[in-house]
């Protein structure tokens, strides 16, 4: 929007006075077809819009919901902003004809869910902003034909529920943000076939369970952002199954259960040359009681302690056990030879007589 608007000044384009067809209230850039429409009050998309408009600013107004066909006949749009405009419904279609479309900013609107439809006219689009709305799921058919997509911004919802496979069509996306949302689980099949995914923001969210073979699939990863969320334990193997070059990790801001089991998982995540726990000093313990607020990296030498002394006393209960057993062993065995003496002098006592 203001990024939009500045970027036109920079350019230093001229307004044209009524050469072209504008829609009323609008700022029409000559030459290159920018079309500025932002913050007008408009209550429905403006009609008269020039077919050549390659970037169309409808940011900042009151459009409610989008009909079937809006953007009918703009064949050269290439960047549509749609941000702060009180968006509640997409129409089925309302998207339709925009198949070049390259930007689509939808943030800052009061959308609950996408229909069916929202991506079969948009297999050119390469990045896509939602975040900042009301969207409480995603569903399979959504976004399957977003084929050209680098980008999506979903961050910012109240996303609870991912139904396997949403992402499977986006196969060229790079940034995945999801942050902000009500995700409790990162499922296996939830990220499938985003082989060339680099970014993927999952802070604050609800999250206490990543599956095992959730993140295998991620094979160009560089930043996993897991902070802010609900985890207490991890598995070292959801992170070995990350066959990446380099893959930073943010996991401070959860309430970590500082046990033995936990700082194991942390000192091979630590030691394995690809991985990078970034906020590794901020790691908190939230459990037992007593560690409560206290950096893992502090205390992690210790909690093993604890097991340690419990092997040393069973070593040693053990090692006692044994040096008994071999000690009575050898009182009775002694025992037995002098009662075996015994007899036999009684028997000799015997015979003499
Ligand atoms: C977070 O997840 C737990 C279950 O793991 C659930 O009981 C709770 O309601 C969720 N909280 C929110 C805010 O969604
Ligand atoms: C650690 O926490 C402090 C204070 O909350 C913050 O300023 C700092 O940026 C954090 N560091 C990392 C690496 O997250």
């Amino acid at each position: 929007m203001l990024g939009y608007v500045s970027l036109l000044l920079l350019l230093n384009l001229s307004v044209t006075g009524g050469s072209k067809r504008c829609p009323y209230h609008c700022l029409c850039y000559e030459s290159s077809d920018l079309v500025d429409c932002h913050s007008k009050g408009f209550t429905q998309v403006p009609h008269g819009l020039p077919h050549g408009t390659w970037l169309l600013d409808l940011g900042g107004n009151n459009l409610g919901a989008l009909q079937r066909s809006t953007f009918a006949g703009l064949w050269s749009l290439r960047i549509l902003v749609l941000s702060s405009s009180g968006i509640q419904l997409l129409q089925p279609q309302a998207l339709s004809s925009l198949s070049f479309l390259e930007k689509l900013d939808l943030s800052h609107n009061e959308l609950r869910r996408l229909p069916p439809d929202f991506s079969h006219s948009l297999s050119s689009l390469r990045e896509l902003r939602l975040d900042n709305n009301y969207l409480e799921h995603l569903d399979l058919p959504s976004l399957e034909r977003l084929e050209s997509l680098e980008k999506l911004d979903l961050s910012h919802n109240r996303i609870e529920t991912v139904e396997l496979g949403a992402f499977r069509g986006l196969s060229r996306l790079r940034h995945l943000y999801l942050q902000g949302n009500q995700l409790a689980a990162v499922r296996e099949g939830m990220l499938t076939m985003l082989l060339g995914l680099e970014v993927l923001l999952l802070g604050h969210n609800n999250i206490s369970t990543i599956e095992t073979e959730a993140l295998m699939s991620l094979h160009s990863l560089s930043l996993l952002s897991l902070e802010g969320n609900q985890l207490k334990h991890l598995k070292f193997k959801t992170f070995l199954n990350l066959h990446t070059p380099g893959t930073h990790l943010l996991l401070s801001g959860n309430p970590w259960d500082c046990d033995c089991d936990l700082h194991r998982v942390f000192s091979k995540l630590l030691s394995v040359r690809h991985l990078h726990v970034d906020d590794y000093r901020n790691v908190t313990c939230y459990e037992p009681a007593q560690l409560a607020g206290a950096s893992l990296a502090w205390v992690d030498s210790q909690l093993c302690v604890a097991e340690t002394a419990t092997v040393l006393v069973i070593t040693l209960t053990v090692l006692v056990t044994v040096v008994a057993a071999i000690f009575m062993a050898e009182r009775n065995r002694k025992k037995n030879q002098g009662k075996v003496g015994t007899r036999s002098e009684s028997e000799l006592d015997l015979q003499e007589k």
